[in-house]
């Protein structure tokens, strides 16, 4: 028993140290080759959170859900002059430093603000706009608040990781301050009075009341300094040679006043025409994609799971020799780790800590992460199968002269597929449903989607009814599925 403890410790002393080394090596690139890089590609990847009108929001522009808004204008103009091509990828707010630290985008443009403590981490151009804090309330309270310290006694609420979110803590007295991950999502809450105000900048602030007449915005009184209310263009440290190309556009913009101009007018029409079919029957073809991409990671996590599954089976079997010792030590290990984390976190592991190593997309991260995690699972459930196994079919099949390899594969294995069948179409179903964890990492599936169609239409229950009912409707056919074949294999 203590043997086994050290070795996981060794094993989790050991990643450690593989992990942290590398990635602070990461993050200081000795020499600066920043632009020629981007140039060489052809690509900027502008990683964004589109919950934030007028900065990025969804919208439909031509059948198709879009991400637009003045953000979406200034990286377009940032590619253009850098003669690459520009490529967005959606996430939300509080997951944008860590992806642009691991490589996963190449710059945040995200109504960002440039405070002390993000410098330390990353660089950021000159400021494209100054926006200043507001906060939302319902027009029902409109006499109640007046600004933030009205809240005493009450609740707010801001998006994670965000200035209005530390803001919120630090300068209100007695007021309970919520975190959550959505802009949107803090509406909503506010809506159905989970939440009494919710602090963001002042246009945001603008857009979602104009959208939506039971709400108004009051002055926040945020005491901040300038540079925490206005928003720059967040690239990795030491890319000086490609922020000094890009504050040439900004300085650009800035001298123009594209801002006020164009990008702004813009991206109010955007909203305007944004909310003319709230219908769900609007988004089928966004749910339809989401189905896809839930089945695509649950048949391939599965697949692989169960290989997985099989190999560590075998390993935690085996039984001899200081080599199969410490091959059931490692299995064994595995196995604990695995089913002793959750799979949230294993997911965020294979898509921003082995993407340090190697740039995995985000779909392929998923089924990595989710099979590894089913395999542990699976491999108790086929060793359970084994054991079940009458040791008088092994015998049998040794003195009929099979080997041992030939014995399992042949003979134990069908059998303990057999008994243990109904735990895997339950593993199945279960994944039908977990998978929806990767949409963390932003994978396009029925989780993802939802989301999509909620921020798109400022719809908060219907979206979530869809959902629910479309995934009952994908585990109630497989498990009719499985079934049939359950019945069909006991005939046989
Ligand atoms: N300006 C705030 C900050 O830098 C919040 C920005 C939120 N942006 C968004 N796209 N949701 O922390």
């Amino acid at each position: 028993m203590k043997k086994k403890y050290g070795l996981l410790l060794a094993m989790l002393v050991a990643l450690f140290m593989l992990v942290v080394p590398m990635s602070t090596q990461h993050a200081q690139a000795a020499t600066d080759d920043s632009l020629e890089k981007i140039q060489k590609k052809g690509v900027l990847v502008m990683g964004t959170s589109p919950d934030y009108p007028p900065y990025e929001f969804q919208a439909t522009v031509n059948g198709k859900s879009a991400v637009v808004g003045m953000d979406v204008q200034i990286g377009k103009k940032v590619a253009k002059d850098l003669g690459v091509k520009l490529k967005i990828k959606s996430m939300s707010f509080d997951s944008l430093l860590v992806a642009l630290q691991t490589g996963k985008v190449d710059m945040i443009i995200s109504g960002m603000n440039p405070t002390p403590a993000r410098r330390k981490n990353v660089d950021f151009t000159h400021t494209y706009y100054q926006g200043g804090y507001d906060i939302v309330i319902n027009k029902t309270d409109a006499g109640k608040y007046k600004n933030k310290d009205s809240f005493a006694g009450g609740t707010l609420g801001a998006q994670t990781g965000t200035t209005q979110y530390n803001a919120s803590k630090s300068q209100t007295k007695k007021t309970a301050v919520k975190g959550m991950t959505s802009q949107s999502d803090l509406i909503l809450a506010l809506q159905s009075h989970k939440l009494d105000g919710v602090a963001m900048e002042k246009p945001s602030a603008e857009a979602y009341v104009s959208n939506n007449k039971q709400l108004v915005a009051i002055p926040s009184d945020f005491n901040m300094s300038a540079s925490a209310t206005s928003s720059a263009i967040a690239f990795r440290k030491g890319s000086t040679s490609l922020v000094n190309k890009v504050n040439v556009t900004v300085d650009q913009i800035k001298k123009d006043n594209l801002v006020k101009k164009d990008y702004l007018p813009t991206a109010g029409k955007y909203l305007k025409t944004n909310t003319v079919n709230t219908s769900m029957g609007h988004y089928w073809k966004a749910f339809l994609t989401g189905i896809e991409y839930t089945l695509i990671i649950t048949v391939c996590s599965v697949f692989f799971g169960f290989i997985i599954g099989i190999i560590l089976a075998l390993a935690r079997m085996a039984k001899g020799g200081v080599l199969k010792t410490a091959l059931r030590w490692l299995a064994t290990a595995y196995v604990e780790f695995i089913r002793g984390t959750p799979m949230m976190v294993q997911v965020m592991f294979v898509y921003f800590g082995l993407g340090l190593f190697v740039n995995l997309p985000a779909l392929t991260s998923g089924i990595i992460a989710i099979s590894l995690n089913s395999g542990a699972y699976v491999a108790e459930y086929i060793r359970g199968g084994i054991n079940s196994v009458d040791d008088g079919q092994t015998e049998a099949a040794r003195s009929l002269g099979m080997s041992n390899g030939k014995t399992m594969r042949y003979v134990v294995l069908p059998q303990a597929l057999k008994n243990i069948w109904p735990s895997l179409g339950n593993e199945f179903i279960t994944l039908i449903k977990d998978s929806s964890i990767v949409s963390i990492i932003g994978v396009t599936e029925l989780i993802y989607q939802s989301n999509i169609v909620r921020s798109d239409t400022y719809r908060g229950v219907a979206p979530i009814v869809v959902i629910m009912v479309l995934y009952f409707i994908l585990t109630f056919t497989a498990s009719r599925i499985l079934n049939y074949f359950e019945r069909k294999m006991q005939h046989d």
